[in-house]
């Protein structure tokens, strides 16, 4: 089983059906790969790089740049059955951070390196220097650059995000089970527009951005800063563990997040029986998924209800 999603925000129609192409062709390829190995870790990776190579989505190639113009990544992967994960932040100059993360996870003895420690580690392990920039990332930059002095920065975000939703689109995401019921999760982005230079929001964050235990994995999306507030991910494992089906656990975080930290976020779920799980408070969060030997794909929580 695999669900992935490509942002919580509100997209415009003509990248929603870029959008739509790519998550459907990144769970192709993770279920080539599960059809083929069963390995659930290898699966979750390539999904996600599928997605950050294509610059519609917030990851990788075409991630948004912070106040100085400037790309800065995050990424991380966890495996649910030995509670192993890799994270990296702020990266600038590689394809693939989930690639990087992995790394992390199963050859260094650590989970979350930062920075410039991360590209060191980079170039140790041969990934190729690459430049995530797109003219399109540098004409938004500028644009809402423009834009933002008309605010105060650091304390009407919410305003801000507001008035111009289109730019929030955050994150890339996914779930996969494999045969044998081991869970990975993972997620990738390039975090807020404008954000300050060393803001870490919670992608790389175990627990917030991703979780994943024998029961649950879960991969969040939306504003960083509530859903490290509310340790999203955990919660929605955390109640899957204790038996709560994982639809009701994502809705419940999410509505939990909305009432308490009032920032816009989604979150998938996937449990070790492949039953799917997604929530979002935004209008959207394109998403697929396999079920009954099908692809489906949904933009809003309730395309599913309806159709279900
Ligand atoms: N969810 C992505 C971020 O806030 O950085």
């Amino acid at each position: 089983m695999i669900i992935v999603h490509g942002g919580a925000g509100d997209w415009t129609e003509e990248k929603l059906e870029i959008a739509k192409e790519h998550l459907i062709k990144s769970v192709e390829i993770g279920l080539e790969i599960l059809n083929k190995y069963d390995d659930a870790i290898s699966a979750c990776e390539e999904v996600i790089k599928v997605l950050e190579d294509a610059p519609v989505f917030n990851a990788g190639t075409g991630s948004v740049l912070n106040i100085f113009g400037e790309v800065e990544m995050d990424a991380s992967i966890m495996r649910g059955d030995n509670l192993k994960a890799g994270a990296v932040a702020g990266i600038r100059n590689i394809k693939n951070p989930i690639s990087l993360a992995r790394k992390i996870m199963e050859e260094t003895d650590h989970v979350f390196i930062i920075s410039e420690g991360a590209e060191k580690l980079a170039k140790t392990f041969n990934f190729e220097n690459y430049d995530p920039i797109t003219e399109e990332s540098r004409e938004k930059y500028k644009e809402l650059k423009e834009e933002i002095g008309k605010f105060d920065r650091f304390k009407k975000l919410s305003e801000f995000m507001q008035k111009y939703p289109q730019y929030f689109i955050g994150t890339v995401g996914a779930v996969v089970v494999n045969s044998k019921g081991i869970i990975v999760s993972g997620s990738s982005t390039g975090g807020i527009i404008l954000k300050l230079k060393g803001r870490v929001g919670d992608t790389p964050l175990i627990g917030a951005g991703i979780y994943a235990n024998e029961y649950c994995g879960a991969s969040a999306t939306g504003i960083g800063e509530g859903i490290i507030r509310t340790n999203l991910s955990a919660f929605v494992c955390n109640l899957a563990k204790f038996g709560i089906s994982v639809q009701n656990a994502v809705k419940s975080a999410i509505d939990y997040l909305t009432k308490k930290v009032e920032l816009p976020a989604g979150i998938i779920a996937l449990d070790r029986n492949g039953n799917i799980g997604f929530y979002h408070n935004t209008k959207h969060m394109p998403v697929a998924y396999y079920e009954n030997g099908k692809i489906h794909y949904a933009l809003k929580f309730q395309d599913i209800k309806a159709s279900s």
